[in-house]
């Protein structure tokens, strides 16, 4: 059940809920960025000693307003895809190539051939790139993505190292890679792993760093390391916040211990999670058979977290914040599947009624970006606040 938010210092969309039940009037599903809080996360990483440079990973939240904040906070950007570099030098044409990482997974060879040619950095995680387009890698710097042959993170879904997981080169193999890099002429100039998402234990990105660095020590060409992403954020308001001294000061031993390499990472969820809410108009109220429902009008077409993950998050109902409440219940979207459950077990105000305008918390990071339009409903809109 939701508990009581008594003694909770005040979030911003507390502070601003006639502002966002306003917003809520243009329609709804809606989403809502508050850019101060990207900024206030993005200084808070600027501060962690130990990182040479930063990277987000735009995959989280790709708006465009996002993106100029954060370059402007001294940000780099880590992309998958050819359509995520063509958005982020649409809304950043004059951003150096240079801070900018293409970390792609399968991907075709066109888009190999289209980040090569921004020249951005460019990672391999297999040998099969430089075996099947030698030419394209002839001459060039590579970074490498190792697994380092375990995964971790808030779900199966998300974990991306280890022998299950599609990422990454096996450590055993970055010999035979690191001679076919020679054979082919490229050179490898930095080594990266990220192996899962929503991680809050701090001697994860210790034991990573670790690992690429005994393996960089062997190659001799390796000038950073990328630890990648991954840091978790407390969906729960009574969580304990993501630790960023442990984290800083887990880099910092490691970064004593190898000097010799620059230290990269590339938040993604970090940085915007808690800087977005998502906003619903509630539709229905049901009770059936001793369960209540409150039905709204998005559900995991707006957000496909809890259905995906079973991912907690926060739901009030912004129009009634102080209202007496009602029975457990069952927040649900209009979406024709079993699975369109965002809340189990939430504690509504009893007087929730059709209109009454619900806020899911945290939703800022694969939030808007993974919504889609299933039922041929329409995504999501997108509002920027900033103070
Ligand atoms: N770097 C790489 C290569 C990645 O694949 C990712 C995320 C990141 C960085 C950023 O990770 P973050 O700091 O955000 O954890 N949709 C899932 C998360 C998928 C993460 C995919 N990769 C969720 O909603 O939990």
């Amino acid at each position: 059940l939701d508990k009581p938010a008594q003694g909770r210092p005040q979030t911003w969309w507390q502070r601003l809920q006639p502002r966002l039940l306003d917003a809520a009037k243009a329609g709804t599903p809606r989403y809502a960025y508050h850019l101060p809080t990207v900024r206030e996360r993005a200084r808070e990483l600027m501060d962690v000693a130990a990182i040479d440079r930063r990277f987000y990973a735009l995959k989280a939240n790709p708006h465009p307003d996002i993106l100029r904040t954060l370059e402007a906070e001294g940000f780099g950007f880590e992309c998958v895809s050819q359509g995520e570099l063509d958005h982020l030098f649409g809304v950043l044409p004059t951003l150096a190539p240079d801070r900018v990482l293409f970390t792609p997974s399968f991907a075709p060879r066109r888009e190999f051939e289209a980040a090569l040619a921004r020249g951005v950095f460019v990672t391999l995680d297999s040998l099969v790139p430089l075996q099947q387009w030698p030419q394209l890698f002839k001459g060039r710097d590579i970074v490498l993505r190792v697994d380092p042959g375990f995964g971790q993170g808030h779900h199966e879904k998300v974990r991306t190292g280890g022998k299950d997981a599609k990422f990454g080169l096996a450590a055993e193999s970055v010999p035979q890679f690191a001679a076919a890099a020679r054979a082919t002429g490229a050179r490898i100039t930095g080594l990266h792993a990220h192996i899962g998402s929503g991680i809050h234990d701090a001697r994860h990105w210790h034991t990573v760093y670790a690992s690429l660095a005994a393996i960089a020590e062997g190659i001799g060409t390796v000038s950073f390391i990328d630890v990648g992403g991954g840091l978790g954020v407390a969906y729960d308001p009574d969580a304990a916040p993501f630790d960023l001294v442990a984290y800083g000061a887990a880099l910092a031993e490691l970064k004593a211990a190898y000097p010799h390499y620059a230290l990269w990472v590339e938040p993604g969820r970090y940085l915007v999670a808690e800087a977005g809410v998502l906003l619903l108009s509630v539709t229905q109220v049901v009770d059936k058979q001793g369960q209540r429902r409150v039905g709204a009008d998005g559900g995991m077409n707006a957000l496909m977290r809890p259905a995906l993950y079973g991912a907690w998050h926060e739901i009030v109902n912004l129009s009634r914040p102080d209202a007496p409440p009602g029975p457990p219940c069952e927040v649900v979207g209009p979406v024709c599947e079993s699975s369109d459950v965002l809340g189990k077990q939430r504690r509504l105000p009893e007087a929730t009624a059709e209109g009454d305008v619900l806020l899911v918390g945290h939703a800022g990071a694969y939030g808007a970006v993974m919504a889609n339009r299933y039922n041929l409903r329409a995504l999501p809109q997108e509002d920027v606040i900033d103070d």
